[in-house]
């Protein structure tokens, strides 16, 4: 993207932060749907965001695109959320993979649990399992909404409803981006959503089963994610911001 066509698309975002400041999620996301029809897809891991935008966008459009990145080394819990979820909208999450030669390469060199050895290591895994995947997934796309909440960490504070991705070319739409974790939980109790049963158990974050740890009360929601590394840290990438 070169920096005309950034500074163009940035002041588009800008009217539409403007325009839809005080805006429910579900003005937002008809406007959207309606607008980038075939263009626009909900990126969704199945947490209790993704599976509020999932209820709020199959009702609005139903047919809708909607994928996951299955990593490889998710919990079967959130397989089975997908299995329910599916049944539940009459939807068909498009599920991406790992390219298989990248990570049995990974794996010979590094080994199967190598993100314990350090952030690089880390963050190779997540390149490898969920960012190359989620490149392709990209593909045809202009906007792509996610479930993200400026509540969620200290990475997120500074997060808008609409924003530019550029080094993905994209819109990044954040339709939940100032809810509370009260009102997901509010929202997804009275619709009758789906979710994951981890949930109940002491996860209020979930990705991949090796990098996911249930949580005490009263702790942070994301402590549990990458436990062995320090806030500022704690993202794969997939939200990376220039
Ligand atoms: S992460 O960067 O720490 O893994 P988090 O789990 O908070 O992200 O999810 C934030 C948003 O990123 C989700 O609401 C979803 O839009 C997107 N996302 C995260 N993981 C995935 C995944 N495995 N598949 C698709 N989208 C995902
Ligand atoms: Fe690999 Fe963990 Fe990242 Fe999943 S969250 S891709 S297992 S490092």
């Amino acid at each position: 993207m070169t920096q005309r066509q950034t500074i163009d698309k940035q002041s588009q975002v800008d009217i539409l932060n403007e325009r839809f400041a005080d805006a429910a999620p579900e003005t937002v996301l008809e406007y959207f749907l309606e607008t980038y029809g075939d263009r626009i897809a909900l990126s969704s891991s199945l947490s209790l965001e993704d599976q509020v935008l999932t209820d709020m966008v199959c009702r609005i459009r139903p047919g809708a695109r909607i994928f996951t990145l299955d990593t490889g080394r998710l919990f079967p819990e959130t397989y089975s959320l997908i299995e329910r979820t599916n049944r539940k909208y009459g939807t068909r999450i498009e599920v991406f993979f790992p390219d298989c030669s990248r990570v049995e390469e990974m794996v010979k060199q590094e080994g199967i649990n190598l993100f314990y050895d350090g952030i690089e290591k880390r963050k190779l895994c997540c390149e490898v399992r969920k960012l190359e995947p989620l490149r392709r997934a990209f593909k045809g796309l202009d906007v792509w909404i996610c479930g993200l909440r400026r509540e969620q960490s200290v990475t997120r504070t500074d997060m808008k409803l609409v924003e530019v991705d550029a080094s993905n070319d994209l819109i990044k739409l954040n339709p939940l981006i100032s809810w509370t974790e009260q009102q997901v939980r509010d929202y997804i109790r009275e619709q009758n959503v789906p979710y994951n049963k981890l949930h109940d158990e002491g996860y209020p974050s979930i990705g991949c089963q090796p990098c996911t740890w249930a949580v005490e009360p009263g702790e942070d929601v994301r402590a549990g994610r990458w436990w062995w590394e320090s806030p500022e840290h704690k993202e794969c990438g997939l939200h990376r911001r220039r």
